[in-house]
C-alpha cells in the first residue's frame, strides 16, 4: 500500500518484547523494564494475524525486534509460522547476537534469512562498559553462529558514539576487510533514555569518509534499508552509513513499526501512535488499522541533535 506521500509501505518491524538480556547505556535504564509491561505484549496469534493483514497491504519483509528479540519464549515457534507464509521474501531479526550460538540453527531451520547483530566496539572492557555487563566473546560466538548456518549477509550495526568508539571507525571498516559481513555506523538518535546520554556524543557519519576516505560508494541493488553503502576496494564486506540525523531518508521510508506493548508508530521519531488492542476492541479489523496508521505516516521527521523525542525508550520500539 502506497501512503499520502507516494511511498511503498513494504516493511513491518515488531518489538516482541521490551526485555533484554543486556542494558546498553544509550538504551535502557540499569534496572530494566518492569516484568509486568510484558504482559502487555502482543500475542504470538495476535502478531501473526497482524502480520498477514499486512501482507494483504502489500508487506514482503518482516523483522523482528526488541528488546532482545531471542529473550522471548517462544521465538523460533514465531519465526516459523512467520516463515510459512510465502509472500515474506524477507524474514529478519535485528539481536544483539548473545543467544545465537544456541538459536541460529534452529532459527534459521525455522525460515529466518538474516540477522542484524549489535555491536558497539571491538574492545571487551568498552563492550562490558556500553552494554553494562556483556562479555564480548558471546557476541563473536553469535556471528560466527550466524554465518554458520549461512545466514547471508551478515551485518553488524555499530551506534557511532563520540569520545567511545570514534577512535574505532577504522579496525570497524577494516574488520570488512577479511570478514563477509557489514559494518553499519548508525548516528545516535536521541530519544528516550539516550536524551541524556547523547549530549555532546553525537557524531554526524561524516566522520567516517572524513577518517576513511578511500571508502568508494556502492550501487545498492536492494533499497529497502536505510543505510547507504560503501567498500574499501577489495573487501570482503561493505560499510554501511545509517544517517536518520544528518541526512534523514524520510523520502524513501517504506516501513511501519510495531511496539512491544502493541502501538504502530507510523513513525520512529514521532510520539503518535495507534493503539492495536483498543480499535480490536472497538471492532476495527487488522487491515483497518494498518491502513490508519500507514494514512497517518507523516512525510518526514523533523528531529536533529537538538530536538528530543520523549516518550519512549529504543527497547520498546526496537529501532
Ligand atoms: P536492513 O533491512 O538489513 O537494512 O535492516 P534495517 O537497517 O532496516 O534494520 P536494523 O534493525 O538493523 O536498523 C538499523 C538501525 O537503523 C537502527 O538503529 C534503526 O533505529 C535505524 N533505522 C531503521 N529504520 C529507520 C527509520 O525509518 N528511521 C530512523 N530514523 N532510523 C531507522
Ligand atoms: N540511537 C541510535 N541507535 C540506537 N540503537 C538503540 N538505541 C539507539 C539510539 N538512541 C540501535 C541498537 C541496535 C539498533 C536496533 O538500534 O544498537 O543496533
Ligand atoms: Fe538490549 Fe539492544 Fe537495547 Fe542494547 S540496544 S540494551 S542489546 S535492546
Amino acid at each position: 500500500m502506497k501512503d499520502h506521500y507516494g511511498r511503498k509501505i513494504n516493511y513491518m518491524r515488531l518489538s516482541i518484547t521490551d526485555l533484554c538480556n543486556l542494558r546498553c547505556v544509550y538504551c535502557m535504564p540499569e534496572e530494566g523494564v518492569e516484568k509486568h509491561a510484558h504482559t502487555k505484549n502482543l500475542s504470538f496469534e495476535e502478531m501473526l494475524d497482524l502480520i498477514k493483514a499486512g501482507v494483504a497491504l502489500g508487506i514482503d519483509k518482516v523483522r523482528l525486534t526488541g528488546g532482545e528479540p531471542l529473550v522471548r519464549h517462544g521465538i523460533v515457534d514465531l519465526v516459523r509460522e512467520i516463515g510459512r507464509i510465502p509472500e515474506i521474501k524477507d524474514l529478519t531479526m535485528t539481536t544483539n547476537g548473545i543467544l545465537l550460538p544456541k538459536y541460529a540453527k534452529e532459527l534459521k531451520k525455522a525460515g529466518l534469512t538474516r540477522v542484524n547483530i549489535s555491536l558497539d566496539t571491538f574492545d571487551p572492557d568498552k563492550y562490558h562498559q556500553i552494554t553494562r555487563w556483556g562479555h564480548i566473546e558471546d557476541v563473536l560466538a553469535g556471528i560466527e553462529a550466524a554465518k554458520e548456518v549461512g545466514m547471508h549477509p551478515i551485518k553488524i550495526n555499530t551506534v557511532l558514539i563520540k569520545g567511545f568508539n570514534d577512535d574505532e571507525i577504522g579496525s570497524f571498516v577494516n574488520f570488512t576487510k577479511d570478514h563477509e559481513v557489514d559494518i553499519r555506523f548508525i548516528e545516535l538518535m536521541p530519544l528516550g533514555e539516550s536524551i541524556s546520554f547523547a549530549e555532546n556524543k553525537y557524531l554526524s557519519n561524516d566522520e567516517v569518509l572524513r577518517q576513511v576516505p578511500e571508502l568508494q560508494p556502492v550501487v545498492e541493488l536492494d533499497k529497502s534499508g536505510p543505510a547507504i553503502y560503501y567498500r574499501l576496494p577489495g573487501a570482503k564486506g561493505k560499510v554501511g552509513l545509517i544517517n536518520p540525523i544528518s541526512k534523514h531518508f524520510c523520502k524513501e521510508c517504506n516501513r511501519i513499526r510495531v511496539t512491544s506493548d502493541g502501538k504502530i508508530k507510523p513513525c520512529l521519531h514521532s510520539d503518535f501512535e495507534i493503539d492495536i488492542v483498543a480499535l480490536r476492541k472497538e471492532g476495527k479489523s487488522y487491515e483497518e488499522i494498518l491502513k490508519q496508521a500507514i494514512g497517518e505516516k507523516p512525510e518526514q521527521h523533523h528531529i536533529d541533535e537538538n530536538e528530543k523525542q520523549l516518550l519512549r525508550n529504543m527497547n520498546e520500539i526496537g529501532g
